[in-house]
């Protein structure tokens, strides 16, 4: 039995969302492949995710100096241990579903403001001599990104969604990455539905070995 994290990043109800709606499609197949299996959803925008501020940062600072937790204020040890607790939740989960819209060439900032608050020294990478290196690999974890746009950016230098989200998994240690890409669909409306079914179809394939 393993652990999905589903990660959607949209403020549309899913019936108005590309993303979305073929992310519906996947987990409708994979749940038939996979019964048992157990998804943990997270809605960067609905659910409060504890963004790096200044606390975050001053508090990091004091451990990193040796101080005890105790020692923190109050706003540094609540915020820290809302970190701690999603990144150790990210850490601890098997496979990742990311659902995300492009938007100005990437995906949304609350995503971002979530990877943040994941990417921990000392749970998600280490910190070696040579250069920071990723705490979750080796243990077969995967990852899969459903990504829609308007136009056509994949594969393209500007595209700073699925290249970044592919990177940042490497980073922490996760090297099983594939995406299913759905694009163009304000470009060419009349292909709307022809391209919607094509990735669509594409979350099925994958569904059946994910
Ligand atoms: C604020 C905003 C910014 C957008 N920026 C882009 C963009 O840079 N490139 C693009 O191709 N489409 C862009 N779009 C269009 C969306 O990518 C497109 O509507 C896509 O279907 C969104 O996925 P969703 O339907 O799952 O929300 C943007 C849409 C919004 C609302």
């Amino acid at each position: 039995m393993a652990t999905i994290l589903f990660i959607t990043c949209n403020l549309k109800p899913v019936e108005n969302s590309s993303s979305q709606t073929a992310a519906k499609v996947f987990l409708e197949a994979y749940l038939q492949y996979n019964s048992n299996d157990v998804i943990d959803f997270i809605d960067v925008y609905r659910d409060p995710i504890q963004r790096i501020d200044i606390d975050v940062l001053s508090g990091w600072d004091k451990l990193l100096k040796g101080h005890d937790f105790n020692a923190l204020t109050r706003d540094e040890q609540k915020k820290i241990l809302r970190i701690n607790r999603a990144a150790d939740q990210f850490a601890a989960a098997d496979k990742y579903v990311f659902v995300t819209p492009m938007w100005n060439l990437s995906f949304p900032a609350e995503l971002k403001v979530y990877i943040d608050s994941v990417c921990v020294a000392g749970k998600t990478f280490r910190y070696t001599e040579e250069g920071p290196k990723g705490l979750l690999n080796g243990s077969g974890k995967k990852c899969l990104h459903i990504h829609a746009s308007g136009g056509f950016h994949y594969g393209k230098e500007e595209d700073h969604s699925v290249p970044y989200l592919k990177a940042v998994m490497n980073f922490m240690g996760i090297k099983n990455f594939e995406a299913v890409v759905i694009e163009g669909m304000d470009a060419f409306p009349h292909m709307r539905e022809e391209i919607m079914e094509k990735g669509c179809n594409a979350c099925r394939q994958v569904a059946a070995q994910f």
